[in-house]
């Protein structure tokens, strides 16, 4: 069970009176959710859950958590720009720091080591406030998905959750106002100059992953020479290709 007690409260944002915290529950983003639309919620409000047996990630996927040894929760805040940038840098920041883990960017919301998914982000915006989901592996042995990855496989060592919470909570409280988070995820993403494909819903889409906009959207040089934007809701399952059609510059 997650130990409320030892979450350490930050300075302005995230106080303890306000972390929920819950023995079972389908989804930490959905009860946050509900929290809101009861006027039970406000800027600050952290649900944790010890076991979540229905979480979601982005287009409605499941995302499977261990009882016990994810740790999986949801932020409520004021919808500021490129929050999932910034939810991101303060994964990476919290790897690094309590872990020694050096991890990146697999745009638009996947927190990866060596290409295996070590966390994912989802962000959502509910009546005016944003919903940030974050479910991280923290003491897992195995999964059943291919590609995944834990804490603990990456470091062959046991963490307690609470410590990584209280140090995430503080570090976003920090990025959530800093300027210039472009700059800062650049050097952290894992497909930038690489060839890569993705699904749209007009269908598969290859190119060279270029930049990020202003917008935190991804530009990309597509298979005929054109160089366009797409933002996160547009982009599924983007990955690195190692063949595409060639284009006459
Ligand atoms: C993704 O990889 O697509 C995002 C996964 C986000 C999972 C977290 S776990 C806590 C919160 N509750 C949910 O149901 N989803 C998010």
């Amino acid at each position: 069970m997650i130990d409320v007690d030892s979450i350490r409260e930050t300075e302005w944002l995230f106080k303890s009176k306000n972390f929920l915290c819950y023995g079972r529950l389908p989804s930490t983003q959905d009860r946050a959710k509900e929290l809101i639309k009861n006027g039970a919620c406000k800027p600050g409000h952290v649900i944790i859950a010890d076991e979540q047996y229905s979480g979601r990630g982005r287009f409605g996927s499941p995302w499977r958590s261990e009882k016990g040894a994810s740790l999986t929760f949801s932020i409520i805040v004021e919808n500021v720009p490129l929050l999932p940038m910034r939810a991101a840098l303060s994964v990476l920041e919290t790897l690094l720091d309590k872990c020694r883990i050096s991890a990146e960017i697999r745009w638009p919301n996947d927190i990866v080591v060596k290409g295996k998914k070590l966390c994912g982000i989802l962000v959502e915006t509910y009546k005016q406030l944003a919903v940030v989901g974050v479910g991280l592996n923290v003491n897992e042995t195995s999964f059943s998905l291919k590609g995944a990855t834990s804490i603990r496989l990456e470091t062959g060592k046991l963490f307690s959750r609470e410590p990584i919470l209280s140090y995430f909570l503080q570090t976003f409280e920090k990025t959530m106002k800093i300027d210039g988070v472009m700059e800062l995820v650049r050097p952290k993403l894992s497909l930038i100059n690489s060839l890569i494909e993705f699904e749209t819903e007009y269908g598969i889409i290859r190119g060279e992953f270029l930049d990020l906009g202003d917008e935190g959207e991804i530009l990309v040089r597509t298979e005929s020479g054109i160089i366009k934007g797409f933002a996160p809701g547009e982009v599924k399952n983007v990955r690195r290709t190692y063949s595409m059609r060639t284009y006459s510059p």
